[in-house]
């Protein structure tokens, strides 16, 4: 029996695995394997995300935590490396661009084992980002490469990749979010925090180059306090942001922002049920810009550039920079009323965990079952 093995180990990934591994259950005879690397473990990292999408727990955890890029990635090398050595794997899926996607790549193509990277061909051009360097060098080493829209084919030709690697599937994340939604609509979680559908707004923020930097990031708090005395807004901070806040000492201001609500990162559904009923939402996350996009809410990205066009071109994103006062007179925009009508982007439809299932039937030569769609 052919055996694909997937990789995960940060937030993102849950809900790009979960997909992908279903309509290998329900389609095809591949055995499948999940490693879980461990790069995020608290429990509101990781372990909800299993249970709210249905994924069932990784087979293998390799526990290895948090670190320098250079320790990180090396860790897990070693361990991957024994596993997949044990394993045997025809095919290991990666996705997205975190560490855990290039260690695995890395470790993948080393032993001569085919390599598939869910997520190929996004590129923000900006190569002083971590996420970057993870995209470019995952995608050199694929033999399968899954975009998820047309402009990351176009961004893969120009690098001079064979177009023969490359595969338009769509937009995996989204099968998660269309498949969740009615159940996170049921969920209380606006009553709980006492917003009222589009009567407030949602705010994240984790990028190093954001969060990091202690101007930035007091300038990017600032605006968000700001925002919140015209409509509550719901801050569900990341780790990595909760620990600068507390090292430059912005905790009580922000806990004293009448309107700003501090809250522990949310699990998948409860998340969701927040985002698709918002007015707007600000933020630097790349997933997000793309769950906005489907959802047709207002975001507004505070970087430089996103990976992530068609979110701008299509979607129902702009991507605003990270200078207080212009990110302050977009949200007056949108809180105003005045903003674009975003439109779903091609293939971003709930099947693209379908396909992919079916391409690496094809790909490994089992025949694909068909159990449904
Ligand atoms: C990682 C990804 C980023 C992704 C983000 C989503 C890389 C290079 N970055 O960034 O692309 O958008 O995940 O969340 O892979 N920490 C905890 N608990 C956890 C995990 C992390 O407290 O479960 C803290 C630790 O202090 C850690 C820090 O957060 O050092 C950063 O974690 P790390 O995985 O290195 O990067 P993220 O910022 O989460």
């Amino acid at each position: 029996m052919k055996k694909v093995i997937h990789i995960v180990g940060a937030r993102p990934n849950f809900m790009k695995v979960a997909p992908i591994h279903r309509a290998i259950s329900a389609r095809t005879s591949l055995q499948q394997l999940v490693i879980h690397t461990g790069q995020h473990y608290d429990a509101k990292m990781s372990d909800v995300f299993f249970a709210d999408l249905g994924l069932p727990p990784p087979e293998i955890h390799l526990g290895i935590g948090s670190g320098s890029h250079a320790e990180q990635t090396a860790k897990m090398m070693v361990e991957m490396e024994r596993v997949f050595l044990k394993e045997k794997p025809d095919l290991v899926s990666v996705v997205g661009d975190v560490n855990s996607t290039i260690a695995a790549a890395l470790v993948t193509s080393k032993l001569a084992i085919p390599l598939s990277h869910v997520e190929a061909g996004l590129r923000s051009f900006e190569r002083h980002q971590p996420e970057e360097i993870n995209r470019v060098v995952t995608d050199r080493l694929s033999d399968l490469l899954l975009t998820p829209s047309r402009d990351a084919d176009a961004n893969l030709l120009k690098e001079g990749i064979d177009p023969k690697y490359i595969h338009l599937v769509g937009n995996v994340m989204i099968d998660s979010l269309l498949s969740s939604k009615e159940k996170a609509d049921q969920l209380p979680t606006l009553k709980t925090l006492g917003l009222t559908p589009k009567g407030y707004v949602v705010a994240t923020l984790h990028r190093p180059s954001n969060v990091d930097n202690p101007k930035l990031l007091a300038g990017l708090l600032g605006v968000l306090m700001d925002v919140a005395k015209e409509l509550p807004v719901v801050f569900p901070v990341h780790p990595r942001t909760r620990k600068m806040i507390a090292e430059q000492g912005l905790g009580p201001k922000l806990e004293q922002t009448p309107g700003l609500k501090l809250v522990d990162p949310m699990g998948y559904l409860e998340f969701l049920s927040v985002t698709s009923q918002a007015k707007l939402v600000m933020t630097d996350s790349g997933g997000l810009q793309e769950e906005t996009t489907a959802l047709n809410v207002p975001c507004l990205t505070m970087r430089e550039q996103t990976e992530r066009p068609i979110t701008v071109e299509v979607g129902s994103n702009e991507v605003v920079g990270t200078d207080p006062a212009r990110i302050r007179e977009a949200a007056n925009r949108v809180l105003s009323g005045d903003f674009k009508k975003g439109r779903v982007p091609e293939l971003w439809d709930g099947r693209t965990g379908e396909r992919i299932a079916d391409l690496y039937s094809r790909f490994l030569g089992v025949e694909v079952k068909r159990a449904f769609g």
